[in-house]
């Protein structure tokens, strides 16, 4: 009886444990340090060089986290740094529980996680679950007999005849997703690259050697993943064919609907129990969540918030032009998708925010424009290095330049990723002061004035901008906890809406046209009976401090930010 009651004492004490850091609050709110943080992604082979190999490293990253602490920057989220053949740069993996040389130790690792966390700076790391490097000892073995211990690690399968695949889907890389392998006389399943074979989700060892490698890293002082292509974790185990679509893809293939292999429900089982993981370590899940519609956003939150914090919403990654009536759709989708709205401008894999948006003539005040859109919204925004300085993409003009797989199979349609990785434009020195070596990208001529150094001395720079709207979303209750409100729907060609908490509220106006537009706000609907907002931070010259809201004249892309109070 004794003993019963000790355990339950125990299992309540547990319980609360688990229950204290799942829920410790930053605010009244009861939000989350996610819900307050703004995250910033490095790619490590780009950020900084500290030993002249022309590839960025970990210490490379240490010396920079000042910078990234001035900048208003609370977690890194650091794409692959774990020991890999670099197929993929990274994305494929041949052990999850080190770092590779090219980037350092994991006594680098432990300095830059116990720096980072003297200035408040969490790290993310990113979880490649779908997919294992070919040279993992797990694929090693797998694919040394059928009857290998790891044999159903991975997805192995007969052909449907003699020299054809399992079934008709393609990678999304180009070509079939299966590789014939002559030794066991089986095909292996990829969606991405032959070299990053599938794991099988399915078989629970899988399911355990990987959650393990988690916890390996919340032990280290990680606060949290990022989810390499959750959608892609099961296949369809009938292994149906895929339908096929009209047309061929940039790689030549034909276009398929991916029915079968991506987004079934078993995802949401394995990203339920990851979260449970996370959960004991008041960690965050970050997802890459490609998906279409908010409806598919919804189901990654999880029916009951016990799936992914932070889905990914890519949908400013794929409104590439300056339209308020596209913006004002989609912010309001995520806004009611139920869960914390999470905003991307760009990443490793989309074209610079700074071109895709740019009209080549303004580029400048549209960077600043799309930085205080997502920066004021509702949510946390995971910025991508060097966008806060305008970093341009630097695609490569010739084949035989072209570093990343795809550019070189798939061009002159696809000329790769290059161009969003080149390395970080710390000053104007050579090389971009990003290495003493010769960087492994090249970094275009406009670093000499696109450039930290320079920005810093500038005070009408991108980089002014980015910080001082960071200063002021986390000074900023309104900013931190109030609800989205629009504002004047129809206009097409401002963008406004009011971020409102309690008796307070900041209202952003957006002008995402050409023309000066005059606007003017009737806020007595949304409880406030101000006739007059007070700047906080525009791009305009500077006038008066107050402004009339019933006449707002806005110069071409330009923004304004203003408290108001009721
Ligand atoms: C998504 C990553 O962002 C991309 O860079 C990578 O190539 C694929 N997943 C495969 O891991």
């Amino acid at each position: 009886m004794l003993r019963k009651s000790a355990a339950l004492v125990l299992s309540i004490a547990g319980f609360c444990c688990v229950l204290y850091s799942q829920t410790q609050p930053v605010d009244s709110e009861g939000h989350q340090w996610w819900q307050h943080a703004v995250f910033y992604e490095i790619y490590p082979r780009s950020f900084m060089d500290s030993n002249g190999d022309g590839i960025g490293d970990l210490p490379g990253i240490d010396s920079k986290l000042d910078y990234l602490k001035s900048l208003g920057v609370d977690a890194i989220w650091i794409t692959p740094c774990y020991p890999s053949p670099q197929v993929d740069f990274g994305y494929d993996v041949s052990n999850y529980e080190d770092i590779d040389a090219m980037y350092g130790t994991l006594a680098d690792f432990d300095r830059l996680e116990q720096a980072a966390k003297q200035r408040g700076i969490r790290i993310i790391m990113d979880f490649v679950m779908n997919h294992t490097s070919d040279q993992h000892p797990w694929f090693v073995d797998s694919r040394s007999s059928r009857t290998a211990t790891k044999r159903d690690w991975y997805m192995w399968h007969d052909g449907k005849a003699p020299g054809l695949p399992p079934n008709n889907w393609i990678s999304t890389f180009g070509g079939s997703a299966w590789t014939f392998d002559a030794k066991t006389g089986q095909f292996y399943y990829h969606y991405f690259y032959p070299q990053q074979p599938d794991l099988n989700w399915h078989n629970p060892a899988v399911h355990e050697a990987m959650f393990d490698a988690t916890r390996w890293w919340y032990k280290r002082g990680v606060a949290g993943f990022r989810l390499d292509a959750v959608d892609t974790l099961f296949e369809d185990p009938e292994l149906r064919d895929n339908p096929v679509l009209p047309g061929l893809n940039k790689y030549g293939d034909p276009k398929e609907q991916d029915l079968y292999n991506t987004k079934l429900p078993e995802v949401h089982d394995v990203l339920r129990d990851l979260r449970k993981v996370a959960d004991e370590h008041n960690a965050v899940l970050i997802g890459e969540t490609w998906t279409k519609d908010v409806n598919e956003l919804k189901q990654y939150y999880g029916e009951h918030n016990n799936e992914l914090q932070m889905p990914m919403d890519f949908m400013f990654t794929k409104v590439d032009k300056l339209s308020p009536p596209e913006f004002r759709r989609q912010i309001a989708a995520v806004d009611s998708a139920g869960g914390w709205p999470v905003f991307v401008l760009s990443n490793h894999d989309i074209v610079r925010s700074y071109v895709r948006y740019g009209d080549g003539q303004h580029n400048q005040a549209i960077a600043k424009l799309m930085a205080s859109l997502y920066l004021t919204l509702r949510g946390t925004p995971i910025m991508y290095y060097g966008e806060e300085i305008g970093m341009e993409n630097n695609d490569p003009v010739r084949k035989e330049d072209v570093k990343d797989p795809i550019g070189r199979v798939g061009w002159p349609q696809e000329k790769g990723r290059d161009g969003e990785r080149t390395p970080m434009q710390w000053d104007d020195s050579p090389n971009a002061g990003f290495t003493r070596g010769t960087p492994w990208l090249p970094i275009p001529p406009s670093y000499k004035t696109v450039n930290v150094a320079s920005e810093l001395k500038d005070p009408s720079s991108i980089l002014q901008v980015y910080r001082s709207l960071l200063k002021l979303r986390h000074q900023n209750q309104a900013l931190l906890e109030g609800d989205y409100v629009a504002l004047n729907e129809n206009d097409p060609n401002v963008l406004s809406y009011l971020r409102r908490y309690k008796n307070e509220a900041v209202l952003v106006v957006l002008n995402m046209s050409s023309q000066p537009q005059e606007v003017s706000f009737d806020l007595a609907p949304q409880s406030f009976a101000a006739k007059s907002a007070r700047t906080l931070l525009t791009s305009m010259p500077p006038g008066s401090k107050e402004s009339a809201l019933s006449h707002l004249s806005l110069e071409p892309f330009s923004f304004y930010i203003a408290a108001v109070s009721k």
